[in-house]
């Protein structure tokens, strides 16, 4: 059985937003981390706050690359061995629903062939163990909710279907060679940021995202929210989400990870990440408005092309196998959003 205080992980895309939150836990559970990161879309200050975090005595490792070029394989080889890598934890990679459906090519080419180059790397470096940051979006508007792991698999766009491709690359790969030990991680909607205001979501340009939006607007970045719809066959008629406080679903991961590491069998398994219940977008405006006191002016807008009324996880599998299951509320989602928000009004800058 694996010492968990010698794991040795690698955390791809480390210094976005959910990584650095995966890096964060990954180091309190006593475990070592080599960040690989491009820093396309993520800030080398995130690396600083981490480790500002994390305390002394921690053993951070930064490698700033590209996997998604084939030319960084053998780098990632050699990083991976001199580390002493015994898995990895899977984020790198686009995620912005609508930039996939204008460029679907940047996205499949980026995603796929950076998870290709890893799962490669991790082959020669002997380390066959892999928690892979998918997403619920890979159920798309096929399922009742809660959707459980065995629901329709139908993705609407783009990058939905880029995780889609990886989840399905990631099983083949399991049932070839029972060396691997893989799981594909379906996230529901991650919010919020580090308790400690050091860490959070720092989009770039106007956010597409609830969360984000509301706190813009809440800081007085931006004038107001709109609301897509209001009209949907829900309790108060705007869209429910399974929204999950960043911290939780770091520690998701930890949990994966120890599992992985420890059980028996091998193979690929796909297992939700959410709270197990869902939030309308009016609930959600009123638990900020309460978080940080501010007033957060909205407008009833058309829906947005895309959007399905509910969805929410059946989060029983993450419970039975890793004893896990989320501790956060709404408020603490809010409250910890917003500190992020307030502390940070311009994202990641040099204190
Ligand atoms: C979106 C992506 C999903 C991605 C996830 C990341 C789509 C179709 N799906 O999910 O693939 O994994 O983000 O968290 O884009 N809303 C407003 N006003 C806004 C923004 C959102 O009313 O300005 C509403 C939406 O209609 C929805 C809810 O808020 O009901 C949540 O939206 P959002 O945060 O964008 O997440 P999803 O659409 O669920």
């Amino acid at each position: 059985m694996a010492e968990q205080a010698t794991d040795r992980i690698i955390v791809t895309g480390g210094a976005g937003y959910i990584g650095a939150h995966v890096a964060v836990e990954l180091l309190a559970s006593g475990r070592s981390i080599l960040i690989v990161d491009n820093f396309a879309n993520s800030s080398p200050i995130a690396i600083d706050r981490i480790r500002e975090i994390a305390g002394d005595d921690v053993d951070v490792r930064v490698l700033a690359l590209d996997l998604a070029d084939d030319a960084n394989r053998e780098k990632l080889i050699e990083a991976a061995i001199d580390f002493g890598a015994n898995g990895a934890v899977h984020l790198a990679g686009l995620k912005a629903v609508g930039e996939s459906v204008a460029a679907p090519l940047r996205y499949y080419e980026t995603n796929i062939r950076t998870t290709f180059n890893l799962v490669r790397a991790l082959e020669a470096a002997g380390a066959r163990t892999l928690v892979f940051s998918s997403s619920a979006t890979v159920y798309g508007d096929a399922n009742q909710s809660p959707v459980n792991e065995a629901g329709r698999l139908s993705p609407t766009n783009p990058y939905g279907r880029t995780k889609f491709f990886i989840e399905e690359m990631l099983r083949d790969v399991a049932s070839a060679d029972a060396h691997w030990r893989i799981c594909n991680l379906r996230y529901f909607n991650p919010v919020g940021a580090h308790p400690s205001g050091r860490i959070g979501e720092d989009p770039k340009g106007p956010p597409n995202n609830l969360f984000p939006y509301i706190a813009q607007v809440a800081v007085g970045r931006r004038e107001k929210l709109s609301i897509f719809g209001d009209d949907y066959p829900t309790p108060d008629g705007t869209g429910v989400r399974d929204y999950i406080h960043v911290v939780d679903l770091a520690r998701g991961h930890v949990a994966a990870l120890q599992y992985l590491l420890t059980r028996e069998e091998k193979g690929a398994l796909d297992v939700n990440l959410g709270a197990g219940r869902g939030h309308s977008v009016l609930e959600a405006v009123a638990a900020f408005r309460r978080a940080s006191n501010r007033d957060i002016p909205t407008q009833i807008v058309a829906r947005r092309p895309g959007d399905i009324a509910e969805i929410y996880a059946d989060a029983g599998r993450a419970a039975d196998l890793f004893g896990w299951k989320t501790e956060k509320s709404l408020h603490d989602m809010c409250t910890d959003h917003w500190r992020w928000q307030r502390e940070n009004p311009s994202g990641y800058v040099e204190d």
